[in-house]
């Protein structure tokens, strides 16, 4: 049988932890031959949460489970990873101010990217889902300047799928035949969720949907909005949802995508107009443990226009945290 994997998941208290460990653990990130170690990283008060977690994936009797590490040193956590979820973030209290946000993940997302370039695989692939996500994973990848920078990205798939959700439910078409949706930016409601290259089973979607304005004042908005109608429904964030977007992101990028164009956000080459490094989503095509950007799309007033508010905001928490990395 094949050698463990290693996995580590930060946060994994949390209630993303909680939906996310499970399936790991069950074969649905890395395929069901292929045993797991997990390696579980949270704050020192939230160890005994943890260890009621660890209780339970015991109780699920795993095939593939081959066993467990909890701590809360980054360094042990991350220890000889393949696989690194970074889900564990500092919050947003009350009466904090954007700027302090940006600096409190800052200062954990330098230690841990760190940590990283200290003790991970060199083949280590890194997802950050802790928010501000692309801008964690922006200042992890600075901390980690023997890791290449495109062992890092940023979780954009839980605004790729619910971009397809809604899609498909407007055309009336299964889900799993739209290719080609785009999802460009950063992960907030600025990101630009991108139809117009869609299709399904080789016609156009934005023809079968035949709508543009149902796109422009509807659909746009509600991928935008959709994660604060989850907080108002469920009194809390997405965690199955982005558990599970979080697993397709890592699960694609480690055993491909079949061809399909899938959205993450990775270190910018330039292209686009995105400058060098930034952390954008784009889109993607996953083969042979890597990713290849979709080259040459075009862009229309609208489509640009959209891609340049989230590139700004992106810059400006990237000037917010500059200081941190020099
Ligand atoms: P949660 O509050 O239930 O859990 C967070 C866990 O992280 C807690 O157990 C906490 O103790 C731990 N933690 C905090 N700082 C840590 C550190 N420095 N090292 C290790 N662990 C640490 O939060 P939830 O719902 O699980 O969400 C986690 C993050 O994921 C949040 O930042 C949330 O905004 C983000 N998120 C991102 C999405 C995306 O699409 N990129 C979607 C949904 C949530």
């Amino acid at each position: 049988s094949k050698t463990p994997m290693r996995v580590a998941v930060t946060g994994a208290a949390g209630q993303i932890g909680y939906a996310l460990l499970f399936r790991i653990a069950n074969g649905d990130l890395l395929g069901k031959d292929q045993p797991v170690h997990l390696n579980l990283l949270d704050l020192p008060q939230a160890l005994p949460a943890v260890k009621g977690v660890v209780m339970e994936l015991d109780d699920c009797a795993f095939p593939l489970l081959a066993g467990v590490t909890i701590t809360d040193q980054p360094k042990e956590a991350f220890k000889d990873v393949d696989i690194a979820i970074l889900v564990g973030a500092r919050p947003r209290s009350k009466g904090m101010e954007r700027a302090d946000l940006l600096t409190a993940n800052a200062e954990i997302f330098t230690v841990q990217g760190k940590a990283l370039n200290e003790s991970a695989k060199r083949s280590v692939k890194v997802l950050v889902v802790g928010n501000p996500a692309n801008t964690n994973a922006y200042i992890a990848m600075k901390s980690a300047p023997d890791l290449p920078a495109s062992a890092f990205s940023a979780m954009l798939r839980l605004d790729h799928n619910r971009a397809l959700s809604m899609l498909a439910a407007k055309a009336k078409v299964p889900v799993a035949e739209i290719e080609k949706l785009a999802v460009w930016g950063n992960h907030s409601p600025t990101m630009y969720p991108d139809h117009r290259y869609a299709t399904v089973g080789g016609k156009k979607l934005s023809e079968l949907i035949g709508d543009e304005a149902w796109i422009k004042d509807t659909f746009i908005p509600d991928v935008a909005k959709r994660g604060a109608a989850i907080i108002e429904a469920r009194g809390q964030s997405s965690a199955a949802s982005a558990a599970n977007a979080a697993i397709d992101h890592v699960r694609d990028w480690v055993l491909g995508s079949d061809g399909k164009w899938v959205s993450m956000g990775i270190p910018s080459d330039g292209s686009y107009g995105v400058p060098e490094g930034v952390m954008f989503g784009v889109p993607v095509i996953c083969s042979g443990g890597s990713y290849t950007r979709v080259e040459g799309l075009s862009f229309d007033a609208f489509s640009q226009e959209k891609v340049k508010v989230t590139l700004d905001e992106l810059n400006g928490e990237r000037e917010a945290i500059a200081h941190l990395l020099a």
